[in-house]
Protein backbone atom coordinates (compact mmCIF):
# COMPACT_ATOMS: atom_id res chain seq x y z
CA UNK A 1 0.00 0.00 0.00
CA UNK A 2 2.71 2.41 1.05
CA UNK A 3 4.66 1.43 -2.04
CA UNK A 4 1.69 2.18 -4.29
CA UNK A 5 1.18 5.65 -2.74
CA UNK A 6 4.88 6.37 -3.06
CA UNK A 7 4.83 5.20 -6.67
CA UNK A 8 1.81 7.37 -7.54
CA UNK A 9 3.33 10.43 -5.94
CA UNK A 10 6.58 9.79 -7.77
CA UNK A 11 4.69 9.56 -11.09
CA UNK A 12 2.79 12.74 -10.19
CA UNK A 13 5.94 14.68 -9.41
CA UNK A 14 7.70 13.45 -12.54
CA UNK A 15 4.74 14.57 -14.69
CA UNK A 16 4.71 17.93 -12.93
CA UNK A 17 8.46 18.38 -13.21
CA UNK A 18 8.49 17.58 -16.92
CA UNK A 19 5.70 20.11 -17.75
CA UNK A 20 7.39 22.76 -15.61
CA UNK A 21 10.54 22.53 -17.72
CA UNK A 22 11.79 25.18 -20.15
CA UNK A 23 11.84 24.14 -23.79
CA UNK A 24 14.00 25.90 -26.34
CA UNK A 25 13.22 26.07 -30.04
CA UNK A 26 16.10 26.82 -32.38
CA UNK A 27 14.75 24.84 -35.35
CA UNK A 28 11.58 22.94 -36.27
CA UNK A 29 13.21 19.75 -34.95
CA UNK A 30 13.01 21.18 -31.41
CA UNK A 31 9.27 21.90 -31.42
CA UNK A 32 7.82 18.56 -30.24
CA UNK A 33 10.00 18.36 -27.15
CA UNK A 34 9.73 22.06 -26.34
CA UNK A 35 5.92 22.23 -26.33
CA UNK A 36 5.83 19.54 -23.62
CA UNK A 37 7.08 22.33 -21.33
CA UNK A 38 5.09 25.25 -19.93
CA UNK A 39 7.90 27.71 -20.64
CA UNK A 40 9.03 27.86 -24.26
CA UNK A 41 11.83 30.08 -25.53
CA UNK A 42 12.18 30.68 -29.25
CA UNK A 43 15.58 31.59 -30.67
CA UNK A 44 16.13 33.16 -34.07
CA UNK A 45 15.99 30.73 -36.98
CA UNK A 46 14.64 30.29 -40.50
CA UNK A 47 11.66 27.97 -41.01
CA UNK A 48 12.36 25.93 -44.17
CA UNK A 49 10.39 26.99 -47.26
CA UNK A 50 6.98 25.33 -47.53
CA UNK A 51 6.89 24.43 -43.84
CA UNK A 52 5.08 26.04 -40.92
CA UNK A 53 5.97 26.78 -37.33
CA UNK A 54 3.09 25.25 -35.34
CA UNK A 55 2.99 25.40 -31.56
CA UNK A 56 0.26 23.36 -29.84
CA UNK A 57 0.86 24.56 -26.30
CA UNK A 58 -0.13 23.21 -22.89
CA UNK A 59 -2.67 25.32 -21.00
CA UNK A 60 -0.94 28.19 -19.19
CA UNK A 61 2.28 28.08 -21.20
CA UNK A 62 4.54 31.16 -21.36
CA UNK A 63 6.36 31.71 -24.66
CA UNK A 64 9.32 34.08 -24.92
CA UNK A 65 10.73 35.11 -28.28
CA UNK A 66 14.50 35.58 -28.02
CA UNK A 67 15.16 36.35 -31.68
CA UNK A 68 13.62 36.91 -35.12
CA UNK A 69 11.90 34.20 -37.16
CA UNK A 70 12.20 34.08 -40.95
CA UNK A 71 10.16 31.91 -43.29
CA UNK A 72 11.68 30.39 -46.41
CA UNK A 73 10.08 31.44 -49.67
CA UNK A 74 7.78 29.07 -51.54
CA UNK A 75 4.37 29.48 -53.14
CA UNK A 76 1.98 27.46 -50.92
CA UNK A 77 -1.20 28.04 -48.91
CA UNK A 78 0.24 28.38 -45.38
CA UNK A 79 -0.45 29.46 -42.67
CA UNK A 80 3.17 30.12 -41.73
CA UNK A 81 2.76 30.39 -37.96
CA UNK A 82 0.03 28.85 -35.81
CA UNK A 83 -0.08 28.98 -32.05
CA UNK A 84 -2.88 27.18 -30.24
CA UNK A 85 -3.66 26.72 -26.57
CA UNK A 86 -5.55 28.43 -23.79
CA UNK A 87 -4.38 30.95 -21.20
CA UNK A 88 -1.11 31.41 -23.06
CA UNK A 89 1.25 34.30 -22.32
CA UNK A 90 3.18 35.06 -25.50
CA UNK A 91 5.95 37.63 -25.10
CA UNK A 92 7.39 38.75 -28.41
CA UNK A 93 10.09 40.88 -26.79
CA UNK A 94 9.93 43.17 -29.82
CA UNK A 95 11.21 40.41 -32.11
CA UNK A 96 9.75 39.86 -35.55
CA UNK A 97 8.28 37.28 -37.87
CA UNK A 98 9.37 38.01 -41.44
CA UNK A 99 7.01 36.50 -44.04
CA UNK A 100 9.20 37.22 -47.06
CA UNK A 101 6.37 39.22 -48.68
CA UNK A 102 8.38 40.69 -51.56
CA UNK A 103 8.94 37.15 -52.87
CA UNK A 104 5.15 36.71 -53.34
CA UNK A 105 3.82 40.19 -53.94
CA UNK A 106 2.43 40.77 -57.42
CA UNK A 107 -0.24 43.40 -56.75
CA UNK A 108 -2.97 40.73 -56.82
CA UNK A 109 -3.07 39.44 -53.23
CA UNK A 110 -5.61 36.63 -52.86
CA UNK A 111 -7.26 37.49 -56.20
CA UNK A 112 -4.74 35.80 -58.45
CA UNK A 113 -1.11 35.45 -59.34
CA UNK A 114 1.05 33.15 -57.23
CA UNK A 115 -0.48 31.26 -54.29
CA UNK A 116 0.46 33.11 -51.10
CA UNK A 117 0.56 31.67 -47.60
CA UNK A 118 -2.48 33.19 -45.84
CA UNK A 119 -3.17 33.94 -43.15
CA UNK A 120 0.40 34.34 -42.05
CA UNK A 121 -0.41 34.00 -38.32
CA UNK A 122 -3.14 32.10 -36.39
CA UNK A 123 -3.90 32.75 -32.74
CA UNK A 124 -4.44 31.49 -29.20
CA UNK A 125 -6.23 32.69 -26.12
CA UNK A 126 -4.44 34.53 -23.34
CA UNK A 127 -2.10 37.46 -23.91
CA UNK A 128 -0.06 38.03 -27.05
CA UNK A 129 2.24 41.02 -26.87
CA UNK A 130 5.20 42.86 -28.35
CA UNK A 131 5.36 40.89 -31.57
CA UNK A 132 6.35 42.45 -34.87
CA UNK A 133 5.32 41.03 -38.24
CA UNK A 134 6.91 42.35 -41.42
CA UNK A 135 6.20 41.59 -45.06
CA UNK A 136 3.26 39.21 -44.78
CA UNK A 137 2.62 37.52 -48.16
CA UNK A 138 -1.13 38.37 -47.93
CA UNK A 139 -3.50 38.44 -44.89
CA UNK A 140 -1.58 38.75 -41.63
CA UNK A 141 -3.45 37.62 -38.49
CA UNK A 142 -6.49 35.36 -38.48
CA UNK A 143 -7.96 35.45 -34.99
CA UNK A 144 -10.46 32.87 -33.77
CA UNK A 145 -9.40 32.51 -30.17
CA UNK A 146 -11.01 29.75 -28.07
CA UNK A 147 -11.09 32.02 -24.98
CA UNK A 148 -10.48 35.65 -24.03
CA UNK A 149 -7.49 37.09 -25.88
CA UNK A 150 -5.61 40.35 -25.44
CA UNK A 151 -3.35 41.32 -28.34
CA UNK A 152 -1.27 44.31 -27.33
CA UNK A 153 1.69 46.40 -28.48
CA UNK A 154 2.00 44.66 -31.83
CA UNK A 155 3.46 45.95 -35.07
CA UNK A 156 2.46 44.86 -38.55
CA UNK A 157 4.62 46.53 -41.15
CA UNK A 158 3.86 45.74 -44.77
CA UNK A 159 4.68 49.28 -45.88
CA UNK A 160 7.33 48.04 -48.28
CA UNK A 161 4.38 46.66 -50.30
CA UNK A 162 3.14 50.20 -50.99
CA UNK A 163 5.66 50.38 -53.82
CA UNK A 164 5.18 48.62 -57.16
CA UNK A 165 7.60 45.82 -58.02
CA UNK A 166 8.62 43.99 -61.21
CA UNK A 167 5.54 41.70 -61.00
CA UNK A 168 2.81 44.17 -60.05
CA UNK A 169 2.16 46.09 -63.28
CA UNK A 170 2.67 49.43 -61.59
CA UNK A 171 0.24 48.60 -58.73
CA UNK A 172 1.25 48.58 -55.09
CA UNK A 173 2.99 45.20 -54.80
CA UNK A 174 1.30 44.29 -51.49
CA UNK A 175 -2.44 43.51 -51.73
CA UNK A 176 -5.02 41.90 -49.39
CA UNK A 177 -2.53 42.34 -46.57
CA UNK A 178 -5.28 42.61 -43.90
CA UNK A 179 -3.95 43.36 -40.44
CA UNK A 180 -6.41 41.35 -38.34
CA UNK A 181 -9.31 39.18 -39.53
CA UNK A 182 -11.45 38.41 -36.51
CA UNK A 183 -14.21 35.79 -36.27
CA UNK A 184 -14.37 35.46 -32.53
CA UNK A 185 -15.63 36.54 -29.13
CA UNK A 186 -13.84 38.25 -26.25
CA UNK A 187 -10.98 39.81 -28.16
CA UNK A 188 -9.15 43.07 -27.42
CA UNK A 189 -6.56 44.44 -29.83
CA UNK A 190 -4.83 47.54 -28.52
CA UNK A 191 -1.87 49.91 -28.78
CA UNK A 192 -0.67 48.41 -32.03
CA UNK A 193 0.63 49.86 -35.29
CA UNK A 194 -0.58 48.46 -38.62
CA UNK A 195 0.87 49.54 -41.98
CA UNK A 196 -0.70 47.67 -44.86
CA UNK A 197 -2.72 47.70 -48.10
CA UNK A 198 -6.12 46.33 -46.98
CA UNK A 199 -8.38 46.34 -43.90
CA UNK A 200 -6.59 47.25 -40.71
CA UNK A 201 -9.19 45.17 -38.88
CA UNK A 202 -11.99 43.15 -40.49
CA UNK A 203 -14.58 41.64 -38.15
CA UNK A 204 -16.45 38.86 -39.93
CA UNK A 205 -18.52 37.63 -36.97
CA UNK A 206 -18.51 37.58 -33.19
CA UNK A 207 -19.15 39.58 -30.06
CA UNK A 208 -17.36 41.59 -27.41
CA UNK A 209 -14.54 42.77 -29.64
CA UNK A 210 -12.62 45.90 -28.64
CA UNK A 211 -10.17 47.67 -30.97
CA UNK A 212 -8.56 50.61 -29.18
CA UNK A 213 -5.57 52.89 -29.30
CA UNK A 214 -4.23 51.46 -32.56
CA UNK A 215 -2.68 53.30 -35.51
CA UNK A 216 -3.73 52.17 -38.97
CA UNK A 217 -1.76 53.53 -41.88
CA UNK A 218 -2.01 53.11 -45.65
CA UNK A 219 -4.85 50.59 -45.93
CA UNK A 220 -8.63 50.30 -46.11
CA UNK A 221 -9.53 51.39 -42.58
CA UNK A 222 -11.33 49.67 -39.73
CA UNK A 223 -14.10 47.37 -40.96
CA UNK A 224 -16.97 45.37 -39.66
CA UNK A 225 -17.46 42.88 -42.47
CA UNK A 226 -17.65 41.86 -45.06
CA UNK A 227 -20.66 40.17 -43.48
CA UNK A 228 -21.83 36.94 -45.10
CA UNK A 229 -24.98 34.83 -44.48
CA UNK A 230 -26.06 33.44 -41.10
CA UNK A 231 -23.68 35.34 -38.86
CA UNK A 232 -24.17 37.54 -35.81
CA UNK A 233 -22.09 40.54 -34.79
CA UNK A 234 -22.92 42.17 -31.45
CA UNK A 235 -20.88 44.38 -29.15
CA UNK A 236 -18.02 45.98 -31.06
CA UNK A 237 -16.11 48.92 -29.59
CA UNK A 238 -13.77 50.91 -31.87
CA UNK A 239 -12.15 53.64 -29.79
CA UNK A 240 -9.19 55.98 -29.68
CA UNK A 241 -7.65 54.77 -32.93
CA UNK A 242 -5.62 56.89 -35.34
CA UNK A 243 -6.26 56.24 -39.03
CA UNK A 244 -3.84 57.80 -41.49
CA UNK A 245 -4.01 57.85 -45.30
CA UNK A 246 -6.55 55.05 -45.68
CA UNK A 247 -9.23 54.58 -48.38
CA UNK A 248 -11.89 54.91 -45.67
CA UNK A 249 -11.67 55.48 -41.94
CA UNK A 250 -14.62 53.49 -40.59
CA UNK A 251 -16.64 50.99 -42.57
CA UNK A 252 -19.42 48.46 -42.20
CA UNK A 253 -19.77 46.29 -45.30
CA UNK A 254 -22.37 43.58 -45.71
CA UNK A 255 -22.72 41.36 -48.74
CA UNK A 256 -25.61 42.14 -51.06
CA UNK A 257 -26.33 38.41 -51.37
CA UNK A 258 -26.13 37.61 -47.63
CA UNK A 259 -29.21 36.30 -45.77
CA UNK A 260 -30.10 35.64 -42.14
CA UNK A 261 -27.46 37.82 -40.48
CA UNK A 262 -27.62 40.42 -37.72
CA UNK A 263 -25.14 43.21 -36.99
CA UNK A 264 -25.87 45.34 -33.92
CA UNK A 265 -24.34 47.35 -31.09
CA UNK A 266 -21.33 48.89 -32.86
CA UNK A 267 -19.83 51.79 -30.88
CA UNK A 268 -17.25 54.28 -32.11
CA UNK A 269 -15.54 56.84 -29.90
CA UNK A 270 -12.51 59.09 -29.95
CA UNK A 271 -11.11 57.97 -33.29
CA UNK A 272 -9.04 60.38 -35.39
CA UNK A 273 -8.59 60.04 -39.13
CA UNK A 274 -6.68 62.15 -41.64
CA UNK A 275 -5.87 61.87 -45.34
CA UNK A 276 -8.90 59.68 -46.08
CA UNK A 277 -9.08 59.02 -49.82
CA UNK A 278 -12.63 57.76 -50.53
CA UNK A 279 -15.06 57.73 -47.58
CA UNK A 280 -14.86 59.07 -44.04
CA UNK A 281 -17.56 56.70 -42.82
CA UNK A 282 -19.18 54.17 -45.15
CA UNK A 283 -21.95 51.75 -44.27
CA UNK A 284 -22.72 49.76 -47.36
CA UNK A 285 -24.99 46.75 -47.83
CA UNK A 286 -24.02 46.15 -51.46
CA UNK A 287 -20.62 44.48 -51.02
CA UNK A 288 -18.68 43.55 -53.15
CA UNK A 289 -20.02 46.53 -55.13
CA UNK A 290 -19.48 49.92 -53.55
CA UNK A 291 -22.74 51.88 -53.24
CA UNK A 292 -24.40 49.44 -55.64
CA UNK A 293 -27.75 47.71 -55.24
CA UNK A 294 -28.00 46.85 -51.53
CA UNK A 295 -29.25 43.54 -50.16
CA UNK A 296 -31.73 43.24 -47.29
CA UNK A 297 -30.52 40.00 -45.66
CA UNK A 298 -28.32 41.60 -42.99
CA UNK A 299 -30.27 43.42 -40.26
CA UNK A 300 -28.20 46.38 -39.10
CA UNK A 301 -28.93 48.40 -35.95
CA UNK A 302 -27.32 50.21 -33.03
CA UNK A 303 -24.45 51.98 -34.79
CA UNK A 304 -23.49 54.87 -32.48
CA UNK A 305 -20.79 57.48 -32.06
CA UNK A 306 -20.36 58.16 -28.36
CA UNK A 307 -18.07 60.62 -26.53
CA UNK A 308 -15.35 61.56 -26.99
CA UNK A 309 -15.91 62.85 -30.51
CA UNK A 310 -14.47 60.96 -33.48
CA UNK A 311 -12.82 63.44 -35.88
CA UNK A 312 -12.36 62.51 -39.53
CA UNK A 313 -10.76 64.63 -42.23
CA UNK A 314 -11.26 63.44 -45.81
CA UNK A 315 -9.40 64.49 -48.95
CA UNK A 316 -11.07 66.72 -51.51
CA UNK A 317 -13.36 64.65 -53.71
CA UNK A 318 -13.88 62.00 -51.03
CA UNK A 319 -17.33 61.42 -49.47
CA UNK A 320 -17.63 62.46 -45.86
CA UNK A 321 -20.31 59.89 -44.99
CA UNK A 322 -22.10 57.37 -47.20
CA UNK A 323 -24.87 55.07 -45.98
CA UNK A 324 -26.38 52.54 -48.38
CA UNK A 325 -28.92 50.37 -46.55
CA UNK A 326 -31.23 47.80 -48.07
CA UNK A 327 -34.90 48.74 -47.93
CA UNK A 328 -35.98 48.11 -44.34
CA UNK A 329 -32.75 46.41 -43.23
CA UNK A 330 -31.32 49.27 -41.15
CA UNK A 331 -33.37 50.13 -38.08
CA UNK A 332 -33.57 52.09 -34.83
CA UNK A 333 -32.08 55.46 -34.00
CA UNK A 334 -28.32 55.79 -34.43
CA UNK A 335 -26.80 58.56 -32.35
CA UNK A 336 -24.01 60.19 -34.34
CA UNK A 337 -23.73 63.38 -32.26
CA UNK A 338 -20.08 62.52 -31.52
CA UNK A 339 -18.98 62.31 -35.15
CA UNK A 340 -17.30 65.23 -36.92
CA UNK A 341 -16.24 64.90 -40.56
CA UNK A 342 -14.57 67.64 -42.57
CA UNK A 343 -13.36 68.07 -46.17
CA UNK A 344 -14.64 66.38 -49.30
CA UNK A 345 -18.29 66.27 -50.24
CA UNK A 346 -21.51 64.94 -48.72
CA UNK A 347 -22.17 61.31 -49.65
CA UNK A 348 -25.52 59.60 -50.21
CA UNK A 349 -27.76 58.35 -47.39
CA UNK A 350 -29.99 55.67 -48.93
CA UNK A 351 -33.02 53.91 -47.42
CA UNK A 352 -32.51 55.03 -43.82
CA UNK A 353 -33.52 58.12 -41.86
CA UNK A 354 -32.65 56.99 -38.32
CA UNK A 355 -29.36 58.88 -37.95
CA UNK A 356 -29.65 61.55 -35.26
CA UNK A 357 -27.33 64.35 -34.15
CA UNK A 358 -25.37 64.47 -37.41
CA UNK A 359 -25.80 66.18 -40.74
CA UNK A 360 -23.29 66.65 -43.53
C1 LIG B 1 12.34 35.75 -49.31
O1 LIG B 1 12.36 36.63 -50.40
C2 LIG B 1 12.44 38.00 -50.04
C3 LIG B 1 12.32 38.81 -51.32
O2 LIG B 1 13.17 38.38 -52.28
C4 LIG B 1 13.75 38.25 -49.32
O3 LIG B 1 13.79 39.60 -48.89
C5 LIG B 1 13.84 37.33 -48.10
O4 LIG B 1 15.10 37.48 -47.49
C6 LIG B 1 13.64 35.90 -48.51
N1 LIG B 1 13.57 35.07 -47.32
C7 LIG B 1 14.45 34.11 -47.07
C8 LIG B 1 14.26 33.40 -45.76
O5 LIG B 1 15.37 33.80 -47.82
C1 LIG C 1 -23.39 45.85 -26.46
O1 LIG C 1 -22.03 45.48 -26.43
C2 LIG C 1 -21.43 45.53 -25.15
C3 LIG C 1 -19.99 45.10 -25.29
O2 LIG C 1 -19.35 45.82 -26.23
C4 LIG C 1 -22.14 44.64 -24.18
O3 LIG C 1 -21.59 44.81 -22.90
C5 LIG C 1 -23.61 44.97 -24.15
O4 LIG C 1 -24.28 44.03 -23.35
C6 LIG C 1 -24.18 44.92 -25.56
N1 LIG C 1 -25.59 45.34 -25.53
C7 LIG C 1 -26.57 44.57 -25.98
C8 LIG C 1 -27.95 45.16 -25.88
O5 LIG C 1 -26.41 43.45 -26.44
C1 LIG D 1 -27.14 61.47 -28.49
O1 LIG D 1 -26.07 61.53 -27.58
C2 LIG D 1 -25.88 62.84 -27.04
C3 LIG D 1 -24.57 62.83 -26.27
O2 LIG D 1 -24.48 61.74 -25.42
C4 LIG D 1 -27.08 63.21 -26.21
O3 LIG D 1 -26.92 64.52 -25.69
C5 LIG D 1 -28.32 63.15 -27.08
O4 LIG D 1 -29.47 63.37 -26.29
C6 LIG D 1 -28.42 61.81 -27.78
N1 LIG D 1 -29.51 61.87 -28.76
C7 LIG D 1 -30.47 60.94 -28.83
C8 LIG D 1 -31.51 61.14 -29.91
O5 LIG D 1 -30.52 59.97 -28.08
Amino acid sequence: MLTLVALLSLIGSVAQTSAACTGTISSLADVTAAVACTTVNINSFTVPAGQALTLNLLTGTTVNMKGDIFFGNLSWAGPLFTVSGTSITFNGGGHKFDGGGPFYWDGLGGNGGVVKPAPMMKQISGTYSNVKVVNSPARTYSVSNPGPLLMTDLTIDNSFGDLPNAHSNGLAAGHNTDGFDASTTDLTIQNSVIKNQDDCLAINRGSNIVFKGNTCSGGHGISVGSIDSSVTVNGIVISGNTIINNDQALRIKTKAAATGSTVTNITYSGNTATGIRQFGVIIDQSYPDTLGTPGTGVKLSGVNFVAPVSTISVNSGADRVAVNCGVGSCSGTWNWSNLKVTGGVAGPINNFNGISGFSQ
